[in-house]
């Protein structure tokens, strides 16, 4: 099966008629991009099957318990709200296309090979990113993840029970993690570093520390055509100050700060609201400077929360520390590609990964290919079908070595 059919077959999967992906977990669009994945892995002569957790997985080679050096690949199938195709997704189809030309080339491994689905990457449901690799690794508590809600109130545990999985299994995974040897995940580029280095493919550093968390601010809701401006507690304006805080804490620290989703109720037209809930996203290039940034954002949040009357809480939803990337295993794959010709730049990011997760256990590393925008978590995320393919040749590359 070539790039350019799986690509075909999972481009219309969530899409919106607007553009942009909704794929979000647990949902009929997520069933759709698990189906694609297990019929293609099913072709291929792959073993596939869903862990506890819920993330896919597709067995090439020995399927013995006792084998402890699995050489793993690929990524997510979730997306952001409107988000683009590419980002998860070109890491499994790459996945696929890769172990297809491997096949071809009858290549047979000598280690377990194996292709990862991973699910909630984006925490765009139920707001913590990396929702099946953290359950794997223990590194969320199952308890607190059943109980996780998305904006209609359904929990993980409900989402996952409608999807015929039992919720009361998941938790960290030591038996399927002791199976595992290596991890290395492709994904498209967020950022636009490779293009003016004229380089198809990259190879990750590391991952900026970075975390998400909820600010509520409480007021009292009353009329927009005759409440006295004095007299109101406007929780947007607190939070229209923490907005552009967290711009300017950002600048100072050299970090990113963004709120990207806010939700003001009871949401009339006419009316001061009487809550504001808001997401802060923020990262740094180390973790010291993370946590200055958040303080920084959330000591101007409370004082501005003072000054209108308005109650504020905060709570941290997710954290992820710093990520260095196995160095042994970087050189290992700079080396393989560069042997083949391919120069591929070594780049840090601040985008999150499942990859990022499991390097805390295993050796990991990252493909990346080129985005000639920079732009992700957009409509506008793309990646040319030369520079696809290329990274799947890049991948059946690397997957040859290490599985050889
Ligand atoms: C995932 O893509 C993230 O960086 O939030
Ligand atoms: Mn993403
Ligand atoms: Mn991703």
């Amino acid at each position: 099966m070539s790039f350019a059919e799986l690509w075909r077959q999972l481009e219309p999967i969530g899409r919106h008629p607007a553009g942009g992906y909704r794929r979000y977990s647990w949902t009929p669009a997520d069933a759709e991009c698990r189906a694609w994945f297990t019929r293609h892995a099913d072709g291929l002569g792959l073993t596939a099957e869903q862990d506890r957790n819920g993330n896919l997985w597709a067995w090439w080679g020995s399927r013995d318990a006792a084998r402890e050096d699995a050489v793993v690949t690929g990524s997510h199938l979730d997306s952001v709200p409107d988000g683009g195709g590419y980002d998860g997704a070109l890491g499994v189809a790459s996945a696929l296309a890769a172990v297809a030309e491997l096949k071809s080339r009858n290549f047979n491994p000598e280690r377990p090979v194996a292709i990862a689905v991973f699910t909630e990457e984006e925490g765009a449901r139920f707001r913590v990113p990396c929702l099946g690799s953290r359950l794997i690794t223990g590194a969320i508590e199952p308890g607190a993840a059943r109980a996780l809600g998305d904006d209609d109130g359904v929990t993980l545990a409900a989402a996952m029970t409608a999807a015929g999985c039992d919720a009361g299994l998941i938790g960290a995974d030591e038996g399927l993690l002791a199976r595992l040897g290596a991890f290395v995940e492709l994904h498209v580029e967020q950022g636009r570093a490779l293009a003016p280095m004229g380089a198809a493919i990259g190879v990750a550093e590391g991952i900026w520390p970075h975390g998400r968390w909820r600010f509520d601010f409480a007021g009292r809701p009353d009329h927009a055509g005759t409440a006295r401006l004095a007299d109101r507690n406007d929780p947007m304006l607190p939070y229209a100050s923490t907005v552009l805080a967290a711009r300017q804490a950002a600048a100072d620290h050299g970090a990113l700060a963004t709120f990207g989703k806010v939700i003001a109720e009871p949401g009339g037209a006419n009316g001061v609201s009487s809550s504001v809930r808001a997401w802060l996203d923020a990262r740094a290039p180390d973790e010291e400077t993370l946590g200055e940034t958040a303080a920084a954002i959330r000591s101007a949040a409370e004082i501005s929360a003072g000054e209108h009357g308005v109650t504020l809480t905060v709570r941290q939803e997710s954290y992820t520390p710093l990520v260095r990337f196995d160095e042994t295993l970087r050189d290992r794959i700079t080396g393989v590609l560069g042997a083949a010709g391919i120069t591929a730049p070594v780049l840090p990011t601040g985008a999150g990964h499942d990859a990022g997760v499991l390097a805390a256990r295993i050796p990991t590393a990252m493909l990346f290919v080129r985005n000639p925008t920079g732009v992700s978590h957009s409509p506008a995320e793309h990646a040319e079908e030369a520079d696809c393919e290329a990274g799947v040749h890049a991948l059946a590359l690397v997957l040859e070595d290490l599985a050889g």
